[in-house]
């Protein structure tokens, strides 16, 4: 049978789908998954040694052609976590640790962006992305502050995917989505600025060619393909950025369609034909896997992050179903305590490298179930601001939750109440990794359109309806949420 493999590269893990089928029906066969963690310091740093990722991937590759022997792999593709740094010198080794899409510690580097292109209004007409610690840019521009040494030896910057593609292929290169996340990309134009990279006194040649998501990379090479038990020729398609591959995933093909997904971060992403009216920068605005179309995103670092944060660090003697089942005995408003969610710092809406996280309304009868509870709120309050600013570019008619948090039945819920909206859950779990999938099979020719594999692997599983029973109760949520963030504000940086 001729299948494909989808693969989404993580900050915590990798997980590899096999998806094939015969004729008309397409289906997903087996999914393999290989945990690992980010080192994370002091001083908002967060990194990891691309070394890892590909470890991790061959092994659940390896997974996959042991545990189904007579899948035929015609094509895979990768989607990985955005914007991670990862170095390659002249030879294309591996230079250091790649710093994270939640690296925070690039605060004076997006100062000297803003300088070195002439103000923030230049910046939104050259690449209509705000200088945020995150993006590629400033980590490129760090390593030249602070690494001067390895700076030079500097030869090409890709993202995590494209490392993956290079070990697979031999060839380096990105594609649109992910280039979109570096703060060099044209995202009107969909080419890198090259204004943007002069001002930045930096040399074009840092960049990788940038391919569409549905084109090939190339092939595996065949000492790779043996070790994987893979067959010869199977071809590598550019894939995407994970939370383009995640849309993708969830049917997001056409205006008015959206997706909440709650994974480490936070995302909210809407489909854009075409990037028009006033670009503000409250927003990212990125080129999307689908041929021509854009998308805008809202992007909170710490969603899924902040339950496991509890789990791990809090109340360590719970489960995730017990912390579920406590939150879900907790009233609706945690009996006024609120919890803002900002542990690595925040991008959207408030772009804050030095907001952390805070319980509010602490008082003597206060329970673990109630922070569980306002854990949950927290996270899902902060989608909702995300939502509105989306909204402003990109009207949404149809939302769709999708995630690890969307496992979570209180948490939907709780997302549903809070965002005042119907959400559609999918039948498909898989997220970015089908996402990829479904670019694998398209960019192989195995699938006419993204469109036609979306209506072959997903459909609607259940529509979570909010309950208006709570919306007064979250209105007043809602409101010290976000009074308690602009009161902290300055807190936040005399503690610093
Ligand atoms: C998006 C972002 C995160 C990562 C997570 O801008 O930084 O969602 O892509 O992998």
């Amino acid at each position: 049978m001729t299948c494909v493999i989808g693969i989404d590269l993580g900050t915590s893990g990798v997980k590899a789908v096999l998806i094939g089928g015969d004729g008309d029906e397409l289906a997903i066969l087996g999914v393999r998954a290989s945990s690992y963690s980010p080192d994370v310091a002091d001083g908002g740093c967060v990194q990891q040694e691309p070394s890892v990722w590909w470890e991790h991937t061959r092994a659940v590759l390896r997974e996959l052609t042991r545990d189904f022997p007579d899948a035929e792999i015609a094509a895979l593709a990768v989607s990985g976590q955005m914007h991670s740094s990862v170095f390659l010198d002249a030879d294309g080794g591996v230079i250091r640790p790649a710093l994270l899409w939640n690296d925070t510690r690039t605060t004076e580097q997006t100062r000297e962006i803003i300088e070195l292109c002439g103000g923030e209004a230049r910046l939104l007409e050259l690449v209509q992305n705000r200088a945020l610690e995150g993006f590629t840019l400033p980590k490129i521009l760090w390593l030249r502050k602070h690494e001067p040494q390895n700076f030079a030896r500097l030869d090409k910057v890709v993202m995590p995917k494209d490392y993956i593609n290079y070990r697979l292929t031999g060839r380096i290169a990105t594609e649109v989505s992910d280039a979109a996340g570096t703060l060099l990309w044209d995202t009107r134009a969909r080419t890198w600025s090259l204004e943007m990279v002069a001002a930045m006194g930096l040399d074009a040649s840092l960049l990788p060619t940038v391919l569409e998501s549905l084109d090939v990379v190339g092939v595996v090479a065949a000492d790779i393909a043996r070790e994987l038990g893979l067959p010869n020729g199977v071809r590598v398609i550019a894939g995407g950025a994970d939370n383009s591959c995640g849309a993708v995933a969830n049917g997001i093909l056409e205006p008015g369609q959206a997706m909440v997904s709650v994974g480490t971060s936070g995302t909210v992403v809407a489909y854009l034909d075409a990037l028009e009216g006033d670009v503000t920068g409250e927003v990212h605005l990125f080129s999307y896997s689908a041929p021509e179309a854009d998308y805008a995103m809202g992007c909170m670092l710490s969603a899924g992050q902040c339950l496991n944060w509890l789990k791990e660090n809090i109340l360590t003697q719970y489960g995730y179903d017990e912390l579920n089942a406590l939150a879900e005995a907790s009233p609706c408003g945690a009996n006024g305590l609120v919890f803002l969610p900002y542990l690595f710092g925040e991008r959207c809406p408030h772009p804050d490298a030095d907001a952390r996280g805070v319980f509010f309304g602490l008082g003597a009868a206060t329970s673990a179930g109630d922070m569980a509870r306002a854990v949950l709120e927290g996270v899902a309050l902060n989608f909702a601001e995300m939502l509105a600013l989306v909204e402003r570019f990109a009207p949404v008619r149809e939302l769709y939750l999708t995630g690890g948090g969307a496992r979570s039945a209180v948490w939907r819920q709780i997302l549903a109440d809070v965002l005042g909206r119907e959400l559609i859950v999918s039948n498909v779990e898989e997220g970015a990794a089908l996402g990829a999938g479904m670019l694998a099979l398209v960019g192989a020719g195995l699938a006419p359109s993204l469109k036609s594999a979306g209506e072959r692997l997903i459909s609607r599983d259940r529509v979570i309806v909010p309950n208006r029973d709570n919306a007064a109760v979250y209105a007043k949520s809602a409101r010290v949420f976000s009074a308690l963030y602009a009161a902290a504000r300055d807190v936040f940086k005399l503690n610093k």
